[in-house]
């Protein structure tokens, strides 16, 4: 059996997937999209989103999913980098029982993307949205088209999609990831990483506007003939028990999700995971950010009721699937709570230390590199080979730099320690803090800011600004607001920082 579920509680073969898929690349390619072409795609985790990929995939165009939480300027920014020809999306969306504004967040991002030729609109709710000449609506075109597409032939190295992710300077950048080799990456990582097992049900409750709803739940579990369950609730909605009670009725095998819902959902009691049956549950895992001992333990016990095995898995949108994790379905294997523990078959770690050798023996930490390629490496950033070399290679020469610090125990596991650059981790968002500084900059009463994580009980870390005001600024609490709203409406709400604090002057680095 082979299909998708959905957290509603509809579910959809393969078989339908396939058709819906076709006739959405059909409708691509009649309105001009072909091989080569970027396509963004700003919608929720729906089986329409799914086939949005996966048409482009068909034909040869080139996905760029962006979170349908980010602002129209943060959509923007990424359709002119990418160069997108086209955008699918809804009229509206419904996340936690609010409707969310998709088609008026594009409108407003497209005004400023000349290069965008078309936007097409699916229906998520019955409300009409305004349609331009450029719109167009998607249902009605697909059911015109044919259920039939034949795949268009490409090469194991041509790029099979870009997402955008944040370093430590500049803009968030285009990573590529390319057809054989992330394919073949995302789908031997979700069966050995996550022991899935042919008819197995496989819950990722990621976004698919990151990596790992990429990897984990579209292209791994559809690689491996698998059933993925598409989450498109929050944790909280109708209330806590939301995980839990779609674990006992679409019977999840393998949980995925990440340590700051985790941490969220301990805080309301044990009773809202209890009140459902999790007896089908044989994996857990987490991702995104560190895992702290609290976290680790109340999933593992009162999630997995101690029975399951829980995987902490380390990994990154450049690296394409897991790269560190337990792996305990091998005999022997052990799990040690809150460590990634493991390097994944062709993963040859390194530590370095600060003048770029690599530090040999156990018990050690330092840069955590990677001294090998493997299938799943992006292979550039869109656009800017420089950038890809100065941002992953230069620092040691020979190795790809990871961004983290790690630790080796005295039995060879690894522990990862936390980024070592100015990239921060909001709620296992991935934000650099010159991205906030930049969007606060805007405010004309605001010279100079610096944005700091702090750690945060719930979303592992918060953003903390410290601002200097032009001397005549009177209205000072006015501004901290402006500034929150500068930031929401430049790159999204979670990037808002929790504190601004007022400060005489900034003495920077320079
Ligand atoms: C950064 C990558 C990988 C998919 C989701 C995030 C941090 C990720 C862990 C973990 C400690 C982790 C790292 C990494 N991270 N997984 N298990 N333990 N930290 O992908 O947005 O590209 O972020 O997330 O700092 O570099 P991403």
């Amino acid at each position: 059996m082979v299909e998708y579920i959905c957290s509603r509680g509809s579910s959809l073969r393969l078989r339908e997937l396939l058709d819906t898929t076709c006739r959405l690349a059909n409708t691509l390619k009649k309105y001009g999209i072909h091989k080569g072409d970027r396509v963004a795609i700003y919608m929720p985790v729906t089986p329409l989103a799914v086939a949005a990929m996966l048409a482009c995939a068909r034909i040869g165009a080139i996905h760029t999913v962006v979170f349908a939480g980010f602002s129209a300027e943060s959509l923007a920014g990424r359709i002119i980098d990418s160069g997108c020809k086209a955008v699918i999306t809804y009229n509206q969306g419904v996340r936690g029982g609010r409707v969310v504004e998709l088609k008026k967040t594009v409108d407003e991002a497209v005004k400023n993307c000349p290069g965008v030729k078309h936007v097409f609109v699916a229906q998520r709710t019955d409300n009409k949205v305004h349609m331009d000449d450029r719109d167009i609506p998607l249902e009605e075109e697909m059911a015109k088209e044919a259920p039939v597409c034949a795949p268009e032939s490409m090469d194991s190295e041509d790029m099979l999609f870009m997402l955008y992710t944040s370093g430590s300077t500049g803009k968030p950048k285009g990573i590529v990831h390319t057809q054989a080799g992330y394919l073949l990456y995302a789908a031997v990582t979700h069966q050995h990483v996550f022991d899935y097992q042919q008819g197995d049900v496989f819950g990722c409750v990621a976004d698919i506007g990151w990596i790992t709803g990429h990897s984990y739940v579209v292209y791994g579990p559809l690689c491996n003939g698998g059933t993925s369950v598409l989450f498109e609730s929050t944790p909280l909605y109708p209330d806590p028990g939301r995980y839990w009670e779609t674990v006992q009725r679409l019977k999840i095998n393998q949980f995925y999700g990440a340590p700051t819902a985790i941490r969220l959902l301990l805080k309301y009691g044990d009773k809202w995971v209890k009140t459902y049956d999790r007896s089908s549950l044989k994996t857990l895992g987490s991702v995104g950010e560190p895992i702290n001992h609290e976290a680790w333990q109340w999933f593992y016990r009162v999630v997995g009721d101690s029975r399951c095995t829980l995987v902490d898995t380390w990994w990154q949108t450049e690296t394409g699937g897991v790269c560190i994790a337990p792996r305990p379905s091998e005999e022997g294997a052990e799990v040690i709570p809150a460590m990634a523990m493991r390097p994944f078959f062709g993963i040859v770690p390194a530590l370095m230390d600060e003048n770029g050798k690599v530090i040999e023996g156990n018990d050690v930490s330092g840069a955590l590199c990677i001294a090998q390629p493997w299938p799943g490496l992006a292979r550039t950033i869109y656009g800017d080979d420089q950038r890809f070399i100065d941002a992953y290679f230069k620092k040691y020469p020979g190795y790809y730099f990871t961004g983290d610090g790690a630790y080796r125990s005295p039995e060879g596991y690894y522990q990862i320690t936390g980024r070592m650059d100015d990239v921060i981790n909001i709620s296992g968002h991935r934000l650099g803090t010159a991205e906030i500084e930049d969007a606060m900059d805007e405010h004309p009463a605001v010279p100079e800011t610096a944005v700091v994580g702090y750690p945060h009980e719930i979303k592992g870390e918060g953003a903390f600004a410290f601002i200097v005001l032009k001397e005549d600024t009177v209205q000072t609490e006015n501004v901290k607001e402006e500034l929150k709203s500068i930031v929401a409406s430049k790159i999204a709400k979670y990037a808002v920082p929790d504190h601004v604090l007022l400060a005489g002057s900034l003495c920077r680095k320079m």
